[in-house]
Protein backbone atom coordinates (compact mmCIF):
# COMPACT_ATOMS: atom_id res chain seq x y z
CA UNK A 1 0.00 0.00 0.00
CA UNK A 2 1.32 3.18 -0.61
CA UNK A 3 0.43 6.73 0.54
CA UNK A 4 -1.19 9.65 -1.85
CA UNK A 5 1.44 11.78 -2.57
CA UNK A 6 -0.50 15.57 -2.89
CA UNK A 7 -1.08 18.97 -2.31
CA UNK A 8 1.93 21.43 -1.13
CA UNK A 9 4.08 17.89 -1.11
CA UNK A 10 3.30 17.00 -4.64
CA UNK A 11 6.62 18.09 -5.63
CA UNK A 12 9.29 18.14 -3.03
CA UNK A 13 11.62 21.26 -3.13
CA UNK A 14 15.05 20.36 -4.29
CA UNK A 15 18.01 21.48 -2.74
CA UNK A 16 19.06 24.02 -5.29
CA UNK A 17 15.64 25.52 -5.22
CA UNK A 18 15.81 25.97 -1.29
CA UNK A 19 19.52 27.81 -1.91
CA UNK A 20 18.29 29.89 -4.20
CA UNK A 21 15.35 30.87 -2.02
CA UNK A 22 17.36 31.07 0.87
CA UNK A 23 20.07 33.46 -0.80
CA UNK A 24 16.89 35.50 -2.55
CA UNK A 25 15.63 36.22 0.94
CA UNK A 26 18.82 37.19 2.83
CA UNK A 27 19.43 39.70 -0.08
CA UNK A 28 16.19 40.90 0.32
CA UNK A 29 16.80 41.40 4.20
CA UNK A 30 20.18 42.96 4.05
CA UNK A 31 18.92 45.48 0.77
CA UNK A 32 15.76 46.62 3.61
CA UNK A 33 18.22 46.87 6.40
CA UNK A 34 20.22 48.91 4.46
CA UNK A 35 17.23 51.30 3.31
CA UNK A 36 16.29 51.71 7.00
CA UNK A 37 19.25 52.60 8.03
CA UNK A 38 20.34 55.05 5.28
CA UNK A 39 16.86 56.79 6.22
CA UNK A 40 18.08 57.03 9.59
CA UNK A 41 21.51 59.16 8.42
CA UNK A 42 19.54 62.65 8.64
CA UNK A 43 18.71 61.78 11.84
CA UNK A 44 21.35 62.59 14.51
CA UNK A 45 22.06 59.74 16.92
CA UNK A 46 23.25 61.89 20.01
CA UNK A 47 21.32 65.19 21.06
CA UNK A 48 23.11 68.29 21.37
CA UNK A 49 23.19 69.24 25.19
CA UNK A 50 20.56 71.32 26.71
CA UNK A 51 21.48 75.33 26.92
CA UNK A 52 23.81 75.43 29.88
CA UNK A 53 22.68 79.14 30.43
CA UNK A 54 19.44 79.81 32.16
CA UNK A 55 17.34 82.77 32.65
CA UNK A 56 16.83 84.02 36.29
CA UNK A 57 14.92 87.25 35.72
CA UNK A 58 15.25 91.22 35.48
CA UNK A 59 17.74 92.51 38.29
CA UNK A 60 15.47 94.64 40.30
CA UNK A 61 14.35 90.62 41.71
CA UNK A 62 17.40 90.28 43.55
CA UNK A 63 17.04 92.90 46.55
CA UNK A 64 20.46 94.22 47.61
CA UNK A 65 22.06 91.83 50.37
CA UNK A 66 19.98 89.05 49.33
CA UNK A 67 20.60 85.31 48.57
CA UNK A 68 18.73 83.79 45.80
CA UNK A 69 17.85 80.16 45.44
CA UNK A 70 17.09 78.00 42.13
CA UNK A 71 16.67 74.78 44.06
CA UNK A 72 16.60 72.96 39.97
CA UNK A 73 19.75 74.20 39.03
CA UNK A 74 21.61 73.41 42.42
CA UNK A 75 22.15 77.65 42.32
CA UNK A 76 22.75 80.81 44.67
CA UNK A 77 22.27 84.24 43.20
CA UNK A 78 23.61 87.15 45.21
CA UNK A 79 23.80 90.84 45.47
CA UNK A 80 26.11 92.71 47.07
CA UNK A 81 26.99 96.44 47.18
CA UNK A 82 29.50 95.61 43.83
CA UNK A 83 26.47 93.91 41.75
CA UNK A 84 25.32 90.25 41.54
CA UNK A 85 26.83 87.12 41.42
CA UNK A 86 26.08 83.42 41.24
CA UNK A 87 27.28 80.44 43.25
CA UNK A 88 26.66 76.69 42.18
CA UNK A 89 26.08 75.07 45.62
CA UNK A 90 27.38 72.00 43.89
CA UNK A 91 29.86 70.37 46.62
CA UNK A 92 33.26 70.35 44.63
CA UNK A 93 34.14 67.00 46.58
CA UNK A 94 31.88 64.55 45.01
CA UNK A 95 28.67 66.53 43.95
CA UNK A 96 26.44 66.79 46.40
CA UNK A 97 24.27 69.40 46.70
CA UNK A 98 25.25 71.79 49.90
CA UNK A 99 22.60 73.39 52.00
CA UNK A 100 22.55 76.97 53.15
CA UNK A 101 23.26 77.87 56.58
CA UNK A 102 21.51 80.88 58.17
CA UNK A 103 24.81 82.21 58.66
CA UNK A 104 25.27 82.24 54.74
CA UNK A 105 27.68 79.33 54.71
CA UNK A 106 27.09 76.37 53.21
CA UNK A 107 27.51 72.62 54.71
CA UNK A 108 27.33 69.96 52.42
CA UNK A 109 25.63 66.93 53.80
CA UNK A 110 27.43 63.84 52.38
CA UNK A 111 30.71 63.90 54.05
CA UNK A 112 30.85 67.19 55.88
CA UNK A 113 32.58 69.74 53.81
CA UNK A 114 31.69 73.70 54.55
CA UNK A 115 32.16 76.71 53.01
CA UNK A 116 31.81 79.91 53.79
CA UNK A 117 29.42 82.32 52.84
CA UNK A 118 31.84 83.38 49.99
CA UNK A 119 32.15 79.42 49.21
CA UNK A 120 36.02 78.93 50.17
CA UNK A 121 36.43 76.05 52.04
CA UNK A 122 36.71 75.69 55.69
CA UNK A 123 36.59 72.30 56.56
CA UNK A 124 36.01 68.59 55.43
CA UNK A 125 37.25 66.98 52.30
CA UNK A 126 36.20 68.72 49.43
CA UNK A 127 39.39 69.99 47.57
CA UNK A 128 38.38 73.47 46.86
CA UNK A 129 35.62 76.33 47.37
CA UNK A 130 32.65 76.39 45.71
CA UNK A 131 32.37 77.80 41.82
CA UNK A 132 31.59 81.35 40.72
CA UNK A 133 29.24 80.94 37.66
CA UNK A 134 28.93 83.65 34.75
CA UNK A 135 26.06 85.92 35.27
CA UNK A 136 25.48 88.59 32.35
CA UNK A 137 22.46 90.15 30.72
CA UNK A 138 20.10 89.68 27.75
CA UNK A 139 19.33 92.52 25.13
CA UNK A 140 15.96 92.15 27.02
CA UNK A 141 17.62 93.10 30.59
CA UNK A 142 16.86 89.86 32.06
CA UNK A 143 19.90 87.97 33.72
CA UNK A 144 21.12 84.86 32.65
CA UNK A 145 23.51 82.58 34.44
CA UNK A 146 25.86 80.22 32.50
CA UNK A 147 26.36 76.91 34.40
CA UNK A 148 29.29 75.90 32.88
CA UNK A 149 31.56 79.04 32.53
CA UNK A 150 33.12 79.81 36.15
CA UNK A 151 34.16 82.95 36.79
CA UNK A 152 36.96 84.36 39.59
CA UNK A 153 34.66 85.07 42.63
CA UNK A 154 35.83 88.68 42.75
CA UNK A 155 33.01 89.18 39.60
CA UNK A 156 29.86 90.91 40.11
CA UNK A 157 27.41 92.05 37.48
CA UNK A 158 27.14 95.63 37.88
CA UNK A 159 23.38 96.93 38.17
S1 LIG B 1 30.31 65.47 48.32
FE1 LIG B 1 30.38 67.11 49.67
S2 LIG B 1 31.75 66.51 51.15
FE2 LIG B 1 31.71 64.85 49.81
Amino acid sequence: MSIPNEGRFAKPVERRDFLGLAALGSFCLTSAAAILGSLKLPMPSVLPEADSRIKIGPPDRFAPGSATNFPERSLWVHRDGSGIYAISAICTHLGCVTKREKDGSFHCPCHGSKFAADGTVTGGPAPKGLEYLKVSRLPSGELVVDLQKKVPAQERLAV
